[in-house]
């Protein structure tokens, strides 16, 4: 087959599937995440998954999820670099619903290069390292977490940034090659935190302390009163600031 072929069907592929999404969007307008996650963990079942930051929006999600199938794929990525904290919600989370959440690692020998040769604090030195950092200690493990998913569970919210502003309910991550959805978007912050309240969810200890959003501990800082939500991350994870 030639490449302008091989192109044609890629291009005729892409259509349908995006044909296929904006309908399924179309189709979940107005309805409940609770609605929205049966439909997907059937339709998607073992091939769909859940990227869990620990998040308020991400421990709803997963409250959710457990209710409809435990045995979800729900995954962490713990970058070596996060809140004691955060790693206390992970056990803590496992023991309420008696479930495993998987956590995967950064490859040690990245790690240990990065280190060797930029410094342990690299992420203090200037923006290339930074990233080189995220690059290492999350984008290669949420690569490897994608394998085998057709559909990735986010807690994006619209509210939570202007760029999140055309953020959809049901997306196609071209990048990834996924389906991306995000159950929550249309979610305002006091209503996950009335979820919270209600159903008795556990959250980071750390939203107490002035933290709204919280990544790993060296890049994200508490905020002020009147201070956007997201101000106290670093712009790695943030950069739309
Ligand atoms: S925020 O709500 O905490 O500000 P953030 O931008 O970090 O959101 O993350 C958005 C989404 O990315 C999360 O809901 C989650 O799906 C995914 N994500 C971010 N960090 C991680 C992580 N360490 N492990 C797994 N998923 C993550
Ligand atoms: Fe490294 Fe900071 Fe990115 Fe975490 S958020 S991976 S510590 S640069």
């Amino acid at each position: 087959m030639n490449i302008d072929t091989e192109k044609e069907i890629q291009n005729d592929t892409n259509l349908l599937l995006l044909q296929g999404l904006e309908a399924l969007h179309a189709q979940f307008l107005g309805k409940s995440p609770q609605e929205v996650l049966t439909y997907f963990l059937t339709e998607y079942n073992g091939k769909i998954g859940l990227s869990s930051s620990l998040s308020i929006q991400d421990q709803v999600l997963t409250n959710l999820i457990v209710k409809i199938n435990k045995d979800t794929c729900i995954f962490t990525l713990d970058t070596g670099r996060l809140f004691t904290e955060t790693c206390s919600l992970i056990d803590k989370t496992n023991l309420l619903y008696d479930i495993k959440l998987e956590v995967l690692f950064p490859d040690y020998k990245e790690v240990e290069k990065i280190v060797k040769t930029e410094g342990i604090n690299l992420f203090y030195a200037g923006i290339e390292q930074l990233k080189l950092c995220c690059k290492v200690r999350k984008l290669e493990p949420l690569n490897r977490a994608f394998r085998g998913l057709d559909v990735w569970i986010c807690g994006l919210r619209r509210e939570q940034s202007v760029t999140r502003q055309n953020v959809q309910m049901v997306e196609w991550d071209e990048a990834n090659r996924l389906i991306k959805l995000n159950p929550l978007i249309n979610f305002t912050e006091q209503q996950v935190w009335d979820y919270i309240k209600t159903n008795a969810v556990p959250y980071n200890k750390l939203h107490d302390r002035g933290f709204p959003s919280i990544g790993c501990q060296p890049c994200t800082r508490a905020i002020n009163l009147g201070e956007e939500v997201r101000t106290g991350r670093w712009w790695c994870e943030n950069p739309e600031q």
